[in-house]
């Protein structure tokens, strides 16, 4: 990874004018072929144009991401998806109709404009059109599609606001556009059009129930290892904080403890057996543990649109403060807790 030490331009948009202005700035580094790190809806997005492959490369060194990584191409109207795709079918269109501007990715057979660096040299590429007022007018004023993975490095958390960015990718980007906390809070859901039924690869807030309305069937899951390769947001294990991360439940602050204490003596969390409950932070809606020999508590509302818009910034937090293992109280196993189960399960996996 190349490191450009110097600091990003940082650019604040919560009047006309400096929405404008960033707009301006993040259209000129765009189409100069640099890289600019942008609010969507979801998570922060590190974007660059969809149709200069020079510019695509730099995301891949920016993130340290593997070259069979396919990027989403972030589009605003339907009439530039359709110019991304070769073939556009009537489920796509109806999709788009239903859950578009929104936090829903289609992954369709690519065109030939798309450049090999976006696709990972696949034969699709995944569209989205995303909501966010501030990428939609930078996508328009530019006039092409931009190509945006989350803005982290490979592997670890995703960002929710410019100061997550900041963190992790300041000195590999030109400029990062402060669009306030993501709506959202967790990535797109991504849905394959290409295979019959259509498969969902990922979950996400557009929940499978809703998708199903549309389409009618629906499969989940990888569906072999092929997809995975070709879709590695479905690794077991990704969107990680440094910390380790365990999903337990419990009933009160004393069997939350006695079970920390039991994996700490099967030396299944801490390195050495010596237990410093001030280095477990947890992360809970329901059971909240009044104890002050807990690292830090945090508390998000039990609803699973509050949880997805939280809980990035929560793990970024627990990491920030130097949490050696962060707890967070089980999840609901249902619909509209699906997706989040799924990233933390992720994150949670070895
Ligand atoms: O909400 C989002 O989707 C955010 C914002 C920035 O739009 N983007 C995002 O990108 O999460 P990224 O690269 O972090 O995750 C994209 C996921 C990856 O798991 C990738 O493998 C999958 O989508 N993907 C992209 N193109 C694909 C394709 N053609 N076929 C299968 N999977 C694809
Ligand atoms: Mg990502």
């Amino acid at each position: 990874m190349k490191r450009n030490l110097s600091q990003p331009e940082i650019l604040p948009t919560h009047t006309a004018a400096l929405f404008e202005q960033a707009v301006v700035r993040s259209a000129e580094l765009l189409r100069a072929g640099e890289l600019v790190a942008l609010p969507t809806e979801t998570v922060y997005g590190l974007a660059a144009n969809a149709f200069d492959a020079a510019a695509v490369e730099k995301i891949f060194r920016a993130k340290g991401r593997p070259g069979h990584n396919p990027i989403i191409v972030h589009v605003a109207s339907l009439e530039m998806a359709r110019r991304c795709a070769s073939i556009w079918p009537d489920l796509a269109g109806k999709l788009a109709r239903a859950f578009w501007p929104g936090p829903l990715t289609l992954v369709l057979p690519r065109s030939p404009q798309i450049p090999d660096a976006v696709t990972a040299g696949g034969a699709t590429v995944g569209i989205r059109w995303p909501s966010h007022p501030f990428i939609q007018a930078v996508i328009r004023a530019c006039d092409f599609p931009l190509a945006a993975p989350s803005a982290n490095p490979s592997n670890e958390i995703s960002p929710t606001n410019a100061r997550h960015v900041q963190k992790s990718l300041g000195n590999r980007v030109a400029l990062v556009v402060d669009g306030g906390q993501s709506q959202v809070g967790i990535e797109s859901t991504v849905v394959d059009l290409t295979v019959n039924p259509p498969r969902l690869l990922r979950p996400g807030m557009i929940h499978a129930e809703s998708l199903l309305a549309v389409t009618g069937q629906l499969a989940q899951g990888p569906g072999g290892s092929e997809a995975v390769l070709r879709s590695p947001g479905l690794l077991k294990k990704h969107y990680s904080p440094k910390a380790k991360l365990l999903i337990l439940s419990w009933c009160d602050e004393a069997d939350l403890e006695a079970q920390i204490a039991k994996l700490a003596a099967q030396n299944l969390i801490f390195k050495s057996q010596n237990l410093e409950l001030s280095r477990v932070h947890v992360i809970a809606h329901t059971q909240i543990p009044l104890t002050e020999k807990l690292g830090r508590i945090s508390v998000i509302p039990h609803d699973a649109e509050a949880f997805a818009r939280a809980i990035y910034a929560e793990l970024h937090q627990c990491d920030d403060a130097g949490a050696e293992l962060i707890v967070v109280e089980e999840l609901p196993n249902t619909g509209p807790w699906r997706a989040v189960r799924d990233r933390l399960e992720r994150a949670a996996a070895e």
